[in-house]
């Protein structure tokens, strides 16, 4: 799984292709570096500001017995002083929050923008990719890409790299500053360092290991939940409740389990630094008190050293949980970065033919296409379709005959031979355009969810109302549409969910009838809606296969017998080629078909099963 690899917190590559993502918004991040820089100079002045309140105005003798009573002649004098000093601290920590605050909101801002732009680039990437890369990607993982994954890089870009500036900042500062104080008692602040880094890497090495258990578990859980409740129906049915159930418990156990052991390893962490800033604090006060008998020291700077020792190990517990982040985001912009990578291997040539205005014809020369390797599902097929003509496709199941669709529509190129259109070769024209010659009824329709007029257009601009209106009725939609209130403007649930599959079809025909393309594909078009209907979009298809070349392909022979020729499919051959009276005669594999469908009833050749007129595919 993608999900287990987590390599180094830094990769200078890596990092470099992030920032360009951050580029449009160097003006606002270059304002939030000021507010950011003026912000940790701000955090070292409140203890140097007590330091003086103290050693001037409390103590101002310089020795450091609170005892020594206060002169009253000098107390107004003091006072203004403290209060200036107290005005000062104030303010300081008004511009405090002003800066905070207005960094803080740069740079979340600036973070969402980036992730904006990079969602956007990956879905335009993923609308260019070819069916094959689908195939192989299941849809919980792409959709992981452009959620959790992108979010971790948000955490990167919108506090992570910045607060580790800031961190790294206050730190050298509050150390300069202390040095500045006393070298001495800075040297025994620092002495605890190495513990505290000990620390900080053990905690390290636990954390990242529950992470990365935590973030193959909930890939594991996305995607067990959407083949899941996906497939809720047949799970119900089959009663796998329980099993389903128990599966899921071991998943979730795994994601728990994980999670708990993080938690172990904050529980320790926080307070054991917590107690090794406390330990140091409590040398200082020891080592600093002696040095305040001896005189060396005023009790300002004791002070101010207490409030710089708690304000250092702060930073401190946070970069290493920064670390985290930054690891995390590597990693995940690597899968990003990948999936961005990946080129999609079905693409437009760079100067493309112009698509024939001419009558299309359709010439597939010695095909041979696998999905896989040499698993060859389409050997050596060769035929021509005549610009007007309508040929139907047919064979047993798995035979091949959407895989000639798909290779038509260029969804896969093919290993060997070549596929024409309208005399260039399909690899020659722009991807785009060939694709709207097209007009496709596919096998399993698929809706989007939005109104039912929104579903006959996909956005195609110039389709009119009454296109719109004259294709619902063509396809016997029109009681549906009266019946709901807001007619066309009704909305569908995701994936149709609301529809029968037999209106489903009859959507997706509308759709195909209202676009008016060049060449047609209706690949079991009728399946599942009853016969009447059947009939009724048989007549409307004849109007619409007039002088447009066309593919049906179909399992109830009856749909066919009108089509100009029939080609017979078998294990990926083209085996059989003719008129229906013809194949019937050749007593082959059309024949076998027909007889099986038919066996109950008198085969009655060459009359077709239904009355002529309804039957008529051409006018
Ligand atoms: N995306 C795919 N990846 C791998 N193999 C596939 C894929 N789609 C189809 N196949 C295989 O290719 C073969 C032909 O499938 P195809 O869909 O063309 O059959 P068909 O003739 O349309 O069948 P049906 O009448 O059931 O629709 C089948 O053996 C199928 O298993
Ligand atoms: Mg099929």
């Amino acid at each position: 799984m993608e999900e287990e690899v987590l390599g180094k917190a830094y990769d200078s590559r890596l990092m470099g292709r992030l920032l360009t993502y951050m580029r449009p918004y160097r003006g606002a991040i270059m304002v939030s570096l000021v507010f950011l820089l003026v912000n940790s100079v701000l955090q070292i002045l409140g203890p140097l500001l007590t330091k003086i309140a103290i050693d001037r105005f409390l103590v101002p003798s310089g020795t450091p017995t609170l005892t020594t009573p206060i002169d009253p002649l000098l107390s107004s004098d003091r006072w203004t002083g403290l209060a200036q000093v107290a005005g000062i601290y104030l303010l300081v920590i008004l511009a405090a929050l002003l800066m905070e605050f207005g960094q803080t909101y740069l740079m979340q801002r600036t973070g969402q923008y980036a992730m904006f732009d990079l969602r956007r680039e990956v879905m335009a990437h993923l609308q260019k990719l070819d069916i094959a890369f689908f195939d192989k990607n299941p849809v919980g993982r792409l959709v992981t890409r452009v959620t959790t994954d992108i979010d971790v890089l948000n955490d990167l870009f919108s506090s992570g790299l910045v607060t580790i500036l800031g961190d790294v900042l206050v730190l050298s500062f509050i150390v300069a500053a202390m040095f500045r104080l006393s070298p001495g008692m800075t040297l025994l602040l620092l002495a605890v360092m190495p513990l505290v880094v000990l620390a900080t890497i053990l905690f390290r090495r636990s954390v990242q290991n529950s992470y990365r258990r935590i973030r193959v578990a909930i890939a594991k859980i996305n995607a067990y939940l959407q083949e899941h409740v996906n497939g809720m129906a047949v799970l119900q049915l089959f009663n796998r409740e329980r099993k389903s159930a128990e599966e899921f418990d071991r998943i979730n156990r795994e994601h728990m389990q994980a999670f708990k052991d993080s938690i172990f390893a904050y529980g320790w962490f926080y307070p054991v630094v917590e107690f090794l800033g406390m330990l140091s604090l409590a040398l200082l006060l020891a080592y600093g008190g002696l040095r305040i008998i001896e005189g060396a020291l005023t009790l300002g700077i004791l002070v101010a050293f207490f409030q710089y020792g708690m304000r250092f190990f702060r930073p401190i517990q946070d970069l290493s949980e920064k670390y985290n982040i930054l690891q995390s985001a590597m990693a995940a912009s690597e899968r990003v970065f990948r999936l961005l990578d990946t080129a999609p291997r079905v693409v437009s040539p760079p100067s493309p033919r112009p698509v024939s205005r001419a009558p299309l014809d359709i010439e597939f020369d010695h095909v041979w296409f696998a999905y896989k390797d040499e698993d060859w599902v389409l050997r050596d097929v060769s035929f021509r379709i005549a610009p007007g003509e309508t040929i139907a496709l047919v064979g047993h199941t798995g035979a091949g005959k959407t895989t000639i669709t798909n290779l038509l529509l260029r969804f896969y190129d093919v290993q060997r031979g070549s596929i024409r259109i309208g005399g260039s070769g399909i690899r020659e024209l722009d991807l785009h355009e060939l694709r709207s010659q097209f007009g496709i009824v596919l096998q399993d329709p698929y809706l989007f969810s939005g109104t039912l007029a929104e579903n006959i257009r996909l956005g195609t601009a110039g389709i009119a109302d009454e296109t719109l209106a004259a294709a619902m009725e063509q396809v016997n939609l029109k009681d549906l549409v009266e019946r709901l209130p807001e007619g066309l403007q009704h909305s569908i649930r995701e994936r149709g969910a609301d529809l029968s599959t037999g209106q489903k079809q009859l959507l997706s025909f509308a759709r195909a009838l209202a676009h008016d393309p060049r060449v047609l594909i209706l690949d079991e078009a009728t399946s599942s809606v009853d016969t009447e209907t059947e009939l009724r979009i048989r007549a409307a298809l004849g109007r619409l296969v007039a002088g447009r070349t066309s593919i049906v392909i179909a399992h109830r022979l009856s749909t066919i017998q009108r089509a100009d020729r029939i080609l017979v499919m078998h294990k990926g051959q083209l085996r059989e080629t003719g008129t229906h009276q013809e194949l019937l005669a050749l007593r082959g594999i059309y024949w076998k078909l027909y007889q099986l469908q038919y066996k109950d009833q008198e085969i009655r050749i060459p009359e077709p099963l239904v009355p002529r007129e309804s039957l008529e595919l051409r006018t």
